[in-house]
Order: C-alpha cells, then sequence, then structure tokens
C-alpha cells in the first residue's frame, strides 16, 4: 500500500486527484487486446487478414529506414494478393514530433483511407496511435494529450512491431513529441489499441544491436516498473514476470546474433507481455524521468530508461525488497529458497550486469548540470501525478538521483570488474 507519507505529500500538493483518477483509470476499465499473429512470416498473415476486412484504403505507417529495409514486402504483397489498396506514409523520425504527425493526418485524409496498419518501432506505432486519434477528433494534438481527451473512436488499427520494444502494440498509450516545448505527451485512450498484431521476428534479424539493447532494455523496465509499483493485479503480475524471464534469457543472444530467430521471437512476446504488465499497472520514475530526457535531449527512449533502471531500483530497493527478490527468481538469478535480502541484491546485481553486457553506458553524454532542477521537477510531476510509486521521491531527491548519471560523478562502484571491462570495450 501506498504510505502515510506518500498519501499525505500527494494530498499536500494537490496532486492525489489527479493519481486517483489515473489509478482508476488503468485499474478497472476494460482494456481491449488485440488478435496476435505470433512467428516468421506473421506479417503476411496479418495482410491477408486485413485485406478480408473490406477496408478501401489502408494507410501504412513507417519510417524510412524501414521501407528502404524492405520490410513491408511480406505485408504489402499479402494486400496486394488480397485485392486491398494501401497507401505508405514513411516519414516517421523518433519521437514523432507534432507537425509530422500533422503532415501524417493530412496524408491520411488527402487519400481518403479509413484504417491504418503501424508498422515500425513505438515511434511509428505511437504516431499511428496519434492519427488514429485525432482524425476521429479534429483538434489540436496538444489537446488530445492525457487521459481520453477525444470523444470518437479512433480509426482502426493494425500493428506490426518491429522492435522489442516498447510493447505498443497492445498498450493504451501514444507518446508523441512536442518540439516547441521539449516536452513528450501522453495520449491515453484504450480505444487506440490495435485490432490485430503481428509479431515477426522475421523484420527484428537486422535491428543493430545497440537499438536491440536499448529497447530491449526499455521491455525489461515496462515489466519492473508494473511488478514494483502499487496497481498490480495477478494478471499483470504474471505477465512481468513472464516478460523478464524471457528477457535475462533472450536479450543477451539476441544483442550479440541478431539472426538468432527464436531468441528475437522470444523477445517480442517479451515486449509485448511486458506491455500488457504496464498498460495495466502502470510505469514508474524510471520512466518519468527517461521522458524528460527525450523530451530535452532527444535521447532515446530505451538508452535513457537503461541508464535510469538501476539508479531507481537502488533507490527504490528499501520499498521492494520482497518484489525484487521474486524477479531475481523469474530472471534465474537466485532460488527461492535463498534468503530474500540476497535475492533483491542478485537482481539489482544482474540488472547492472546485463546493461553492462549490452554496452549500456552508466551516464548520460547529453546531461547538463544546469539542467537538473527542471528535469527533476518535470519528473516528479509526472510520476506523482500518474504513477503508481513504490518508494516517494522528493524534489532534491530526485535531483540527486539524476545527478549520478552526469559523466563526471560517474559512481565508483556501479559495475562488477568483470562488468566495467566490458562496458569500456564497446
Ligand atoms: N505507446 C507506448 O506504450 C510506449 C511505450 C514505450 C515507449 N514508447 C515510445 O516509443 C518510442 C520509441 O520506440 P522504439 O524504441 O521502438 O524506437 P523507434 O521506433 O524510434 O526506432 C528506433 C530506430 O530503430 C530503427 N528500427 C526500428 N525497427 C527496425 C528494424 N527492424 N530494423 C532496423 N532498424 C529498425 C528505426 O528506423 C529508428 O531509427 C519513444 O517515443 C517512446 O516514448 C511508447
Ligand atoms: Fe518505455
Amino acid at each position: 500500500m501506498i504510505s502515510n507519507a506518500t498519501r499525505n505529500t500527494l494530498v499536500a500538493t494537490g496532486l492525489g486527484a489527479l493519481m486517483r483518477t489515473a489509478g482508476l483509470f488503468t485499474r478497472f476499465i476494460p482494456i481491449p487486446q488485440p488478435t496476435l499473429l505470433v512467428g516468421p512470416g506473421s506479417s503476411a498473415r496479418l495482410g491477408q487478414a486485413i485485406a478480408g476486412f473490406g477496408h478501401s484504403k489502408i494507410l501504412i505507417v513507417t519510417d524510412s529506414i524501414i521501407a528502404k529495409l524492405g520490410l513491408l514486402k511480406g505485408l504489402t504483397d499479402a494486400l496486394t494478393a488480397g485485392g486491398a489498396e494501401f497507401v505508405v506514409f514513411d516519414e516517421i523520425t523518433p519521437d514523432a514530433p507534432i507537425p509530422l504527425i500533422e503532415k501524417g493526418i493530412a496524408f491520411y485524409q488527402a487519400n481518403h483511407c479509413d484504417a491504418i496498419v503501424a508498422f515500425g518501432g513505438g515511434s511509428s506505432m505511437d504516431a499511428s496511435k496519434a492519427i488514429a486519434v485525432a482524425i476521429a477528433n479534429p483538434k489540436p494534438l496538444r489537446q488530445l494529450a492525457g487521459y481520453l481527451k477525444g470523444l470518437r473512436t479512433p480509426i482502426k488499427i493494425y500493428a506490426v512491431p518491429t522492435t522489442a520494444g516498447t510493447g505498443s502494440e497492445v498498450t493504451v498509450a501514444a507518446v508523441i513529441s512536442d518540439p516547441d516545448n521539449h516536452k513528450k505527451l501522453v495520449i491515453v485512450d484504450p480505444r487506440m489499441v490495435p485490432k490485430m498484431a503481428a509479431l515477426d521476428p522475421l523484420l527484428m534479424t537486422g535491428l543493430p544491436p545497440h537499438i536491440t539493447a536499448a529497447t530491449g532494455i526499455d521491455a525489461l523496465t515496462h515489466a519492473i516498473e508494473a511488478f514494483v509499483g502499487h496497481w498490480t493485479t495477478d494478471y499483470s503480475n504474471g505477465m512481468a514476470l513472464s516478460a523478464v524471464g524471457l528477457i535475462f534469457e533472450n536479450l543477451r543472444i539476441a544483442y550479440r546474433d541478431g539472426k538468432n530467430l527464436e531468441a528475437r521471437e522470444k523477445m517480442a512476446l517479451a515486449s509485448t507481455y511486458a506491455g500488457f504488465a504496464f498498460t495495466r499497472a502502470n510505469v514508474g520514475y524510471v520512466h518519468a524521468i527517461a521522458h524528460q530526457f527525450g523530451g530535452l535531449y532527444h535521447t532515446p527512449h530505451g538508452l535513457a530508461n537503461a541508464i535510469m533502471l538501476p539508479l531507481v531500483l537502488k533507490f527504490s530497493s528499501p520499498a521492494i525488497t520482497d518484489r525484487l527478490a521474486l524477479l531475481a527468481v523469474s530472471a534465474r538469478v537466485g532460488t527461492p529458497d535463498e534468503p530474500t535480502d540476497l535475492l533483491a541484491q542478485k537482481f539489482l546485481d544482474a540488472v547492472d550486469q546485463l546493461n553492462a553486457d549490452l554496452g549500456i553506458p552508466t551516464t548520460l553524454e547529453a546531461l547538463q548540470q544546469a539542467d537538473i532542477p527542471a528535469l527533476a521537477k518535470a519528473a516528479c510531476h509526472e510520476a506523482h501525478t500518474g504513477y503508481p510509486v513504490p518508494r516517494y521521491m522528493s524534489q532534491q531527491e530526485c535531483e540527486d538521483l539524476i545527478r549520478l548519471a552526469l559523466p563526471q560523478t560517474k559512481p565508483a562502484k556501479r559495475r562488477s570488474k568483470k562488468s566495467t571491462k566490458g562496458a569500456a570495450a564497446k
């Protein structure tokens, strides 16, 4: 349960009501789930299925790298074979900014489309969700940020994730960026959840190692934050623990041997499971801080999470020792017969080691000392108005924590000897 100190602080700061709204929303409202097609070639099978749904014209939303790699071919061949018309908007850039989404909306309208296939990483999927909401609810995108700000049901979306990942193929959220204010905006609406999604590992074999690493740790962060927060359900716990097990088993393999289809498929599943977990149980300070790094410095989302995850977990550990112990067992770095404190420490060490093995830095190159108070303020506001964090952080504590990610204050004991070497070599 939330501690009295935390509750008093939230009430005193006037954030309690907002927090309750967010809690009621994510815990109790029905969240639809897409039909999932899984395995090599499933994006073509998704195309076959969509071709039979009678859409007049489908908009495929993706980015230019994915289009150039030819990853759309299975889907588009199947759409063509099934007689379905489609157009491709392949201009999405990371953390899709508002003007780009407006361009996508205009493209959709000019081509008289009536459905969207979101094809790519979180940026393409979230841009698709934002387009779908804005088409149905024509008002400025900034006004659509928040919980259920559009009255009308968004356009139908189908999804093909190409990273593993954000889990956006199953979540109620779309994260876009507002370049004028250097902020990330989150649109939340359960009706944006795609109707069907294909988890096709063949599309992921060319994902570069550093993106495999960062996006994989994003999925791990979703699972962990969902598991250690206060809005868990049996369902979210099961999904989170499965995801953690799969990630510890497969992420290093996918990172070193990108063509390993089994590891890629299991990472895709893990990302989706983690998505199921956090769309119900939400995230925490890692994401609250990572979103500020993304908004101000354009730090890739997974990388920002990966740098902050060990720091936030260590801060939270006194409040979540039991949960960390369970995570250690799921990650297979300990066994249930070991003492809880030892298991919890083993999990913290395992996260450090995983980051090191994946070449994740311990600090953020772009981070500026002078920005830290504002970053911490925005992160605390995001967390305290929406996330069921297990241990409350004051503004000062948040600043101190972010300061640990400054390059010059790199803490001496973040890595074991072996892992420090690994990270330096990358
Ligand atoms: N909606 C949600 O629930 C949710 C959850 C977490 C993160 N997000 C958001 O998702 C965005 C990040 O998404 P992401 O981490 O998937 O990255 P991304 O979509 O920005 O893609 C990162 C890079 O990887 C490339 N790429 C993607 N798939 C590839 C493939 N198969 N082969 C080669 N290159 C490929 C892209 O072209 C891009 O250059 C952020 O904006 C983040 O805030 C959303
Ligand atoms: Fe995330």
